[in-house]
């Protein structure tokens, strides 16, 4: 199956070539000019140039090839040689039968499906969150949905940040308070942790003892482990629920300590490969090539201290999931600022030959800022809570559907849940609908409201038609045929068929932006059609079946693609 564009596209393509063109102009697109056409083809124009011939001609020539095919209703020449192509209300409504007879509302799969390991989210232990890591959890949760969706065989890792000197700052810090680690809380973490943080800074016997405690953990000293275990799991439990809380649930919580154990063979395996270079103490791997545009520097495996570095735990991660996972590609999706720690390690892993060329991917993202330009914070020049974030957010969801007059007759617990979902549609979709490079103002007022291009707006609309077929089924009226003739019918399956194109361009750029711009457009193309097109009151039976074929599979796939975006849909407000 594919969708119109394709077909109408084949057909375009062949016509082309049986005129001795470059078939590959033939490409089709949707129409600029929807009152117009339903699709068009520029490709008579790049063929004239070539040719220096009248495009026009070429166009005419192309047009009559085509004119017979039975699904076009018009086949039209406009300006200097577009070819402007209208689908018949026939035409339409098979593809719309199409969609809504299957399951993935014309979703496809990947003919060759893969491996695929996403590393988002990289919490760390006791180490407060900022908004990279919660733009990471959001638009990675959503890459690793869509993979999966698309039909690949997807891991997605935590990679949680459980090996570095705030371990050793930590054991120190709880020897000295003397706190028995069993009763140890999170709070104990986060209030410890930023305080052993700042008096490391300052305090340099501290500092020296907190080092010492990282590398006799790292060395496997008892006891210090059995207290980094427990810093491990209170940290990561408490995670796990807000992430949670979040919509964002990661499949593995491997720590960057899983990498350790292999480290040793790792700085073995690069000497014997001639990789590793002894430099002022430390030990390097050198990654620059010819043609450098800018400079690269070496990936510092060993530090002159002789601790484990970040650079060398991220390639000795890659060894750890080839061996247990060997994925095809593994997509990083982490702050645009690791760029070059990527670019290093990638490099690296390449010429050791630990993954192949080209299968391990950054996919970097701008920051979410406050008003004042800089790195969005809550509580007073703090850090970023998600827990905080959360509520407040909910806070201001049940603030907006009370005035809007929504889920006011919900059960109180209900009430609850959907002002939750519709606090969590707000900071995904406020998240999402930017292209991830973007950076973006945080302005929860504009997130929450129930107009404009915001995740309420698409719950609400969502709402709407359940309760529509929720009132056509107490009626007793059934779904039927799809005849689509009102041209907000034709364009409300335009929209529906272009549901694959969102999903493809969003998978090969690795870019969700593109699902939250095909949810937006298909809600407003059925808001226009709910408007202008009786559903429970269409003039006949077989038009209201009609209309409600179409009102459940909009449904369908608007709920889809809020999924792959990490959104739930209440079913009611
Ligand atoms: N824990 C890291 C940080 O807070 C992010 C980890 C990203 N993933 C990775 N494989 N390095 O910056």
């Amino acid at each position: 199956m594919s969708d119109l564009k394709h077909r109408l596209g084949e057909a375009v393509e062949a016509a082309f070539a049986a005129e001795g063109l470059p078939q590959g102009l033939g490409r089709v697109t949707p129409s600029d000019r929807p009152d117009l056409a339903d699709f068009q083809s520029n490709g008579a124009l790049a063929a004239a140039k070539a040719a220096k011939a009248n495009p026009r001609e070429i166009a005419g020539r192309v047009a009559e090839r085509i004119a017979a095919d039975p699904r076009l209703a018009s086949v039209e020449i406009a300006g200097p040689g577009f070819i402007n192509l209208r689908l018949t209300d026939a035409a339409l409504s098979d593809r719309a039968a199409e969609i809504a007879a299957d399951p993935r509302t014309g979703g496809e799969t990947v003919s060759a499906p893969r491996r695929v390991l996403v590393d988002y989210g990289g919490p760390n232990v006791a180490k407060p969150m900022h908004v990279g890591h919660l733009r990471a959890s959001i638009i990675g949760e959503s890459i690793k949905r869509l993979f999966r969706w698309r039909g690949d065989e997807v891991v997605g890792d935590a990679h949680f940040g459980d090996w570095g000197f705030q371990m050793g700052l930590l054991i120190v810090a709880v020897g000295d308070e003397d706190i028995d680690p069993a009763r140890l809380t999170l709070d104990d973490l986060e209030r410890l942790y930023p305080q052993a943080a700042a008096k490391a800074k300052t305090d340099l016997p501290f500092r020296d003892r907190a080092r010492k405690a990282t590398a006799e953990l790292q060395a496997g000293r008892a006891d210090y482990r059995a207290l980094w275990r427990r810093f491990v799991d209170v940290s990561r439990a408490a995670l796990q629920r807000e992430f949670h809380a979040l919509g964002v649930d990661f499949d593995l919580w491997k720590g960057e300590s899983d990498a350790d154990p292999l480290m040793a063979g790792m700085v073995d395996d690069l000497r014997a490969k001639g990789l590793l270079v002894p430099d002022q103490g430390a030990e390097i791997v050198r990654v620059a090539r010819d043609g450098d545009r800018r400079e690269v520097p070496p990936l510092i495996v060993v530090s002159s201290e002789g601790s484990a570095m970040y650079g060398a735990t991220d390639l000795a991660t890659v060894i750890d999931r080839k061996q247990s996972f060997a994925p095809d590609l593994t997509l990083y999706v982490v702050d645009q600022r690791q760029a070059d720690h990527f670019d290093q390690v990638f490099r690296a892993a390449y010429l050791a030959g630990y993954a192949a060329e080209g299968s391990l991917e950054h996919i970097g993202f701008g920051t979410m800022n406050g008003a004042d330009g800089k790195p969005f914070k809550t509580r007073e020049g703090g850090v970023l809570k998600l827990h905080d974030l959360i509520t407040m957010a909910t806070d201001k969801a049940r603030e907006r559907l009370h005035e809007a007059g929504l889920g006011a007759e919900l059960p109180a617990g209900e009430f609850e849940a959907t002002a939750h979902k519709v606090a969590v549609a707000a900071l995904k979709f406020a998240d999402l609908s930017n292209f991830r490079g973007t950076s973006y103002v945080f302005d929860l007022d504009r997130f929450m409201s129930f107009e404009g291009k915001t995740g309420p707006y698409l719950l609400y609309q969502a709402v709407r038609i359940k309760s529509l077929l929720r009132r056509a089924e107490a009626d007793g009226a059934a779904a039927g045929p799809v005849a689509a003739h009102e041209p907000a019918e034709r364009d409300l399956v335009l929209t529906l068929d272009a549901f694959e194109q969102a999903l493809a361009d969003a998978y090969d750029k690795r870019a969700p932006h593109t699902i939250a711009e095909h949810a937006y457009r298909l809600a407003q193309s059925f808001s226009r059609f709910y408007a202008g097109c009786p559903i429970l009151q269409a003039p006949d039976t077989a038009t209201r079946a009609s209309r409600l074929t179409l009102a459940r599979t909009t449904l369908a796939q608007l709920e889809q693609s809020l999924a792959l975006l990490g959104i739930e849909t209440p079913e009611r407000m």
